[in-house]
């Protein structure tokens, strides 16, 4: 019998396509389709032969009939760029099974079998960094979303959840250190100078947990004892000579353990934690069960050669991974199309726990920031998709901001409307419910439903509808009520013409004007498409502050005077509300600036709005050094665009440059004042310290656009004396976009002081790509020249061109130059690694969005990406949507 057509392919439901697809487009697979696996593997036992130019694996299954699937015979088997030496059923060799595309297929016909197939990986070869790779003479491991079908064939889906053994055996000098999930439970020597390790993991994982390393690492070791009383073993493994920079990674990984007994009541669950850092890595890292992979740049750092910022991010993503052992592995996602279960989760979890680390309203504004800068575009563009996504063709490219951030200001409007505590009965009612599940979305809303008392009955679009709310507030004020009518439109998004009103969780406050105080914050949830609220008792209009703490992810339209912003920009208590009142006083100038609605004397007056604004942050002694850096940033360039429905974005570049310019020269002697300062707090890692240094690096920025010279001066004063990389970034980050002799020089020496450390070479690239010289096009061809660039590694590659593609001097420059070498560079990498050059599509992508003769040229680089024959399923995907 053929079995690569038998109809009753259950499994295969994942895999089917569309009813007509054109020729070569990849099958489209939707989330209602979900058929449970006909066949469980509730035990696996691997074994490699380790080696970098060939790794020898076999993979033994105890497969079982699933009691809740459909009792197919035929077990599928997921393959890709993989195939069997052998296959024995039951011990006996067998022939009848098939290849389906990738996939291998077996028919059993018992109620449990043990399958066993060999094949042969070749991990140097592995350029696309998924599966079994190499890196720099190591080996190592990454699986989601499906990885795991590139070392064995398996059913690499995660609601197949097995009980993993793993025996590695390997060369002892280049692989002194064998490390898998869970304990090492037996070592010992082998022949000619190998050695072997067993490791095992009792808790069931799918596919995409598992993960094996094998190097030469040292660690920096510590023990930890949860509140229960286990003793824990932690390791941050590195490279030898990387050991030092190790430490905040252990520290925030304590923090972490810590934090989630006491915030979640949520307790590690094995005698040991490894953390791995690769130098080769698309993400950021890796929730592997009892064995996180990170992305070097997340765990390593010290004062000469990390940020402040670069501290925070591994802090936040040491969390992120940590808080997965509970949201994600034990209990984890039934589908891909529940990503957000995983993710939006954690992401609420590691911005709770960094914000309680740090400055919570700091926090909150840098995640509001990347909320808008990354992800609003994505909801008003082509590849707009709901936080649990309908359907996808390859899952690579839902790794987004929409499913991460967005996902995790959903759940956070869930915490505002129930309150912390009801919120955290509601996340225990999960844990407890769901533990040792593949779960759904929808289990953790009625979850949250019945432990917080919440009904989510309409809120539930939030999952379902993509793009942001546009929320319109209009105030009217008689007698002494106040009447807010505010209304709520949901934008069209493709496959989604229509929209629903959702509940939309607001905090308010009526603030008077003469006392600068409010009578207490209230919350109002909007679930129409228009109401009124009303409140009695105001004699005098007051000014209104409204979605404070962005309580909800939307835009917000609210008609009101200059003054009102000027107003909340001083004085509103909430601090994210303070912040928002700036940036809307920044935006409403800017965008009047690149058009012609509003009369010179008009414009005038708004820009001196604006700046009375920041005199008075910059003269504001109440306020900390943290938060003025904060509100003295402008709103990006892409942020600004949103705000209109085709925007040119050399002009609002131009527009942001001449107010920075303007605000610069305006107010020159207090940015003086205040860079002089701050310039003399010595380098430290506390808050007020960290301020200082941000203060400085905004300071610079405005007195260099004001007056080139004297930036230079400055500038090239805080490189050279610099003790700290914060304080050397931002002084290099000016000079590279001057025109001035002290940029070569400075740069020069950047490269010769750290040459060899890859993180800090990104850098060097990162400044130059992402600057605004007036030659940074050229700056990026040479650059990409440089015997230090390579398309092998991702983080040079992102140093490189996400800096040039995110910078809008370079990447809307009129010529087209900026898309055609994004363009270039998305064909080049798509042979190498496909998951990497994909996320560079959504630049290209925004073309609608764009004034026309920019619009044309960003199409064409599309068309020209599209017309290639051998598209990645990754690629394909993007630029046909982007298209579309
Ligand atoms: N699951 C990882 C995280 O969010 C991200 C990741 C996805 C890493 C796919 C690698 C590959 O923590
Ligand atoms: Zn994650």
């Amino acid at each position: 019998m053929d079995i690569a057509s038998t109809p009753a392919d259950s499994e295969a439901n994942m895999q089917v396509a569309d009813a007509a697809p054109p020729p070569q487009a990849p099958p489209v697979i939707h989330r209602e389709d979900y058929l449970p696996p006909a066949w469980l593997v509730p035990q696996i036992a691997l074994e490699f032969a380790l080696g970098v130019d060939e790794t020898h694996v076999t993979s033994k299954l105890s497969v079982q009939r699933n009691p809740a699937g459909n009792g197919s015979d035929l077990m599928r088997l997921n393959g890709d760029q993989i195939a069997p030496l052998s296959v024995r059923v039951d011990g006996e060799a067998i022939n009848d099974w098939r290849l389906d595309g990738p996939d291998l297929l077996i028919e059993l016909h018992g109620q449990a079998h043990e399958i066993e197939i060999e094949t042969l990986i070749k991990p140097i070869a592995n350029s696309q960094l998924m599966g079994l790779y190499a890196s720099h003479g190591m080996l190592c491991t990454q699986c989601e979303a499906e990885g795991f079908r590139r070392i064995t064939f398996f059913p690499d889906r995660p609601d197949v959840l097995s009980v993993y053994s793993v025996r590695m055996a390997g060369d002892k000098a280049a692989f002194p250190i064998l490390l898998s999930n869970g304990n090492c439970t037996a070592q010992g020597e082998g022949e000619n100078g190998t050695h072997w390790a067993e490791w095992h993991d009792p808790w069931p994982k799918p596919s995409y947990l598992f993960a094996l390393v094998a190097g030469n690492l040292v660690a920096n070791s510590a023990a930890y004892t949860t509140r229960s009383g286990r003793k824990v073993a932690l390791n941050i493994w590195v490279r030898p000579g990387d050991e030092s920079r190790t430490q905040h990674a252990l520290d925030s990984l304590i923090a972490s353990m810590k934090w989630d007994e006491q915030t979640f009541g949520r307790e590690y669950d094995l005698d040991l934690f490894n953390v791995v850092a690769v130098s080769d890595f698309n993400m950021g890292a890796m929730e592997n069960k009892g064995l996180n992979i990170f992305n070097t740049r997340y765990v390593l750092a010290d004062p000469d050669t990390a940020t402040d910022a670069d501290y925070d991010a591994i802090e936040g993503v040491i969390g992120h991974e940590y808080f997965h052992n509970w949201s994600g592995n034990r209990i984890t996602c039934r589908d891909w199309f529940q990503l957000s279960l995983k993710e939006g989760f954690t992401v609420l979890r590691d911005q709770l726990f960094s914000a309680d680390m740090g400055s919570e309203p700091v926090k909150r504004i840098e995640d509001v920031r990347v909320l808008r800068s990354a992800q609003f575009p994505e909801d008003s563009g082509p590849l707009a998709h709901p936080i649990r996504p309908d359907s996808y063709q390859e899952i690579s490219n839902f790794y987004t901001a929409t499913v991460y951030n967005k996902g995790a200001e959903v759940i956070r409007m869930m915490r505002t409307m129930a309150g912390p505590e009801r919120f955290r009965k509601g996340t225990d009612l999960y844990f407890e419910r769901h533990d040792g599940e593949a779960a759904t979305c929808e289990d953790f809303i009625k979850a949250i439903e019945e432990g917080a008392g919440l009904d989510l009955e309409q809120f539930r679009l939030w999952y379902s509808q993509a793009g942001t709310p546009q929320v319109q507030v209009r105030m009217a004020h008689e007698g002494d009520a106040v009447t807010l009518t505010v209304s709520q439109a949901v934008p069209s998004t493709p496959g989604q013409a229509m929209k629903q009103p959702m509940p939309i969780p607001l905090r308010i406050a009526l603030f008077d004007r003469d006392t600068a105080s409010h009578d207490g914050e209230r919350l109002i949830i909007l679930d129409k498409a228009s109401d009124t609220f009303r409140f009695e008792g105001y004699a005098k209009a007051p000014v209104l502050s409204v979605n404070r703490g962005f309580s909800a992810p939307i835009a917000l339209d609210v008609e009101r005077p200059v003054e009102d912003l000027v107003f909340l920009a001083a004085s509103d208590d909430d601090p994210f509300a303070r912040y928002e009142a700036m940036q809307s006083l920044v935006v409403r100038h800017l965008i009047a600036a690149v058009s012609d609605a509003m009369s010179a004397s008009a414009k005038a007056a708004e820009r001196n709005a604006v700046k009375r604004a920041f005199a008075a942050v910059l003269d504001d002694v109440a306020l900390d050094d943290l938060m003025r850096g904060e509100l003295l940033m402008l709103p990006p360039v892409s942020y600004l665009a949103e705000q209109l429905l085709v925007a040119d974005p050399s002009a609002l570049y131009e527009a942001r440059e001449d107010l920075k310019a303007w605000l610069g020269r305006e107010l020159s002697a207090s940015l003086r004042a205040l860079h002089d300062r701050v310039s003399a707090i010595p380098y430290s890692r506390d808050a007020g310290a960290r301020g200082a240094r941000k203060c400085k690096a905004q300071a610079l920025i405005y007195i260099a656009a004001a007056d080139p010279a004297e930036g230079a001066r400055r500038a090239d004063t805080q490189y050279w004396a610099a003790d700290n990389m914060t304080d050397r970034q931002s002084a290099l980050s000016v000079l590279c976009g001057l025109d001035v002799p002290e940029r070569k020089q400075a740069l020069d020496d950047f490269h010769k002081r750290y040459e060899g450390n890859a993180l800090v070479i990104d850098k060097w690239f990162a400044l130059q790509a992402g600057s605004t010289h007036p030659l940074v096009l050229d700056h990026i061809r040479d650059l990409a020249l440089h015997p230090d660039f390579t398309m092998s590694n991702p983080n040079r590659v992102r140093a490189l061109y996400m800096s040039a593609a995110v910078n809008p001097k370079a990447f809307h420059d009129a010529g087209g130059e900026g898309y055609r070498t994004i363009g270039e560079l998305i064909r080049r990498l798509d042979p190498i690694n496909p998951q990497t050059a994909a996320r560079f599509v959504p630049a290209l992508g925004r073309w609608r969005r764009i004034e026309v003769e920019r619009a044309h040229l960003m199409k064409a680089e599309l068309e020209k990406i599209a017309s290639l024959p051998d598209l990645s399923r990754d690629v394909r995907e993007q630029v046909t949507k982007s298209l579309g």
